[in-house]
């Protein structure tokens, strides 16, 4: 008989494993909800994709609404409970960043979230979700006059201010209104995290934020932030409310988020001290990684959480401070893995490729890699030619019983880098018209698509208990021809 291990293709990358079960849905990508029915078909909430594709087309982005908010209140749950005794609980502001739109806001707050935005265009979609200003929060390397208005109009929660020039800006901007503004710093801690490990270093050589390097400024033992600090201080118009940090993305190990908190709360504890100023508040940002592959190993909130908590306790109880209220900014951990792109089946073909180098001895032999061509692409999923961002598939309109065959799952893109999964196991006889399913797309896809080659960018249709509706509609050819102006015009 033959074993899944069989059909491994020494093309694939190390971590790839041959599914044993090629229909399987294999955990922990997907959303709770989405299973596969007796026809085989991927379903959500009892909807299958074929019903999901008659409705709405493809590609589609299908996103579980009771997924979402699940996990949005497992973050709030967790950080609360971790955080109870130390600073009673925390506030979670969703980053609008990783998705967003009106229903997307509105049930963050229904959830007891606030909603983190970085341009007037998200404080648009948060002000049309009816969110109140004291819950939202606004960041950004380059606020233009026009968004900083906007935040004092809304009367924002916080403004994270990223520069001394921008602190400057905003004083000024709040003072000719005769208002105060609520103000954090954006601090780099110089604590990098990516997956599982993470890096401390002295200095910043990067847009955001405020070094703490103490030679960051020209002025001798004086850094970036702290000068930002003593301004802060120094202006009726601004209401210092803390500091804030974020250390990266797709973090698994809560070690990074645990030596920025140490980092911060330890200059916190000094500017206070020095310039006799209480700072109620400290952010941690956003960054906690979900899966993408089967080999992904996200941890639970609660995990991170706890991990958190004991830091802050140890180090507050250390330097003999109150503890600030802590916030974080979790985008990619609450809407990521609420969604997955359908896309349909076309173009197939199978390319022999060179043996890997690694073959000993191997040269002449070629092995095959199928091209897998969908409806969609970069420009509904750049994450893959942005980030080398690895993803999964499966086959989701039916089961099958036909061997696995290594494959590349590529867009309709005129370019050759157009990937949406770089490798993966697929059953050999995918063909035209099947639906495939790649999990994970909630974050940092939509949010990030374009209308390269003049495809419409897909809509957003969110399932909850049992019943779609589009949350974003699919643009139309319509849509795309609307902003060019014409020959008329020309
Ligand atoms: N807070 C701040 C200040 C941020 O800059 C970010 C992400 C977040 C929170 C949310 O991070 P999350 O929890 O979603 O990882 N396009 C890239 C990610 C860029 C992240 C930018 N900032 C990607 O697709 O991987």
């Amino acid at each position: 008989m033959n074993t899944a291990a069989d059909h491994a293709s020494p093309l694939a990358p190390e971590w790839l494993a041959v599914p044993a079960d090629l229909n399987a849905l294999q955990e922990p990508m997907w959303a709770s909800g989405v299973g596969k029915n007796d026809a085989g078909e991927i379903t959500v909430e009892g909807l299958s994709v074929s019903e999901l594709k008659e409705r709405f087309g493809t590609p589609l982005f299908v996103m579980s609404e009771s997924d979402f908010r699940s996990r949005a209140r497992a973050f709030k749950d967790a950080f609360d409970a971790a955080f109870a005794d130390i600073c009673g609980g925390v506030d979670v502001y969703y980053a609008g960043k990783s998705f967003l739109c009106t229903a997307v806001a509105s049930w963050v707050a229904e959830e007891g979230l606030r909603l983190d935005t970085c341009s007037g265009g998200e404080l648009a979609v948060a002000a049309r979700a009816g969110i109140e200003g004291s819950n939202l929060g606004l960041h950004g390397n380059n606020k233009s006059d026009a968004e900083i208005n906007r935040a004092l109009d809304m009367s924002l929660g916080r403004i994270v201010v990223d520069s001394i020039d921008e602190l400057e800006r905003v004083a000024k901007i709040a003072s000719s209104r005769g208002e105060v503004a609520k103000v954090m710093l954006r601090l780099t801690p110089g604590v990098h995290a990516h997956t599982h490990e993470f890096i401390a270093t002295a200095h910043e050589d990067q847009k955001f934020g405020l070094s703490m390097a103490e030679d960051s400024t020209e002025e001798a033992g004086l850094s970036a932030a702290e000068e930002a600090v003593a301004a802060a201080t120094s202006y009726a118009s601004i209401e210092l409310l803390g500091l804030h940090c974020h250390i990266g993305s797709q973090i698994f190990e809560p070690d990074g988020f645990a030596v920025a908190a140490e980092k911060l709360l330890g200059f916190l504890a000094a500017m206070q001290a020095k310039y006799s100023i209480v700072m109620p508040e400290l952010d941690l940002g956003g960054g906690y990684g979900i899966a993408y592959t089967p080999v992904d190993t996200p941890r639970p909130p609660a995990e991170i959480a706890e991990a958190m908590a004991a830091v802050v306790r140890s180090k507050c109880a250390e330097l003999g401070i109150t503890p600030p209220r802590i916030s974080i900014e979790p985008g990619r951990a609450i809407v990521g893995s609420t969604t997955f792109t359908l896309y349909e089946v076309g173009t197939l073909k199978t390319v022999r490729v060179d043996a890997p180098e690694s073959e000993d001895g191997q040269k002449n032999v070629t092995y095959p890699r199928r091209y897998v061509s969908v409806d969609g692409g970069m420009s509904d999923n750049a994450r893959p030619v942005l980030y080398d961002a690895d993803y999964s598939a499966i086959l989701a309109s039916r089961d099958s019983d036909a061997t696995p065959q290594l494959s590349r799952v590529v867009g309709k893109h005129c370019e050759s880098g157009d990937i949406v999964v770089r490798d993966v196991y697929l059953p050999a006889d995918v063909a035209a018209g099947d639906l495939l399913a790649v999990p994970g797309t909630g974050a940092y896809c939509w949010a990030l698509s374009s209308n390269y080659n003049y495809l419409a960018r897909p809509g957003v249709v969110a399932v909850r208990d049992g019943a779609a509706r589009l949350i974003v509609r699919g643009e139309t050819e319509e849509d795309l021809l609307n902003r060019d102006m014409g020959v008329a015009n020309v």
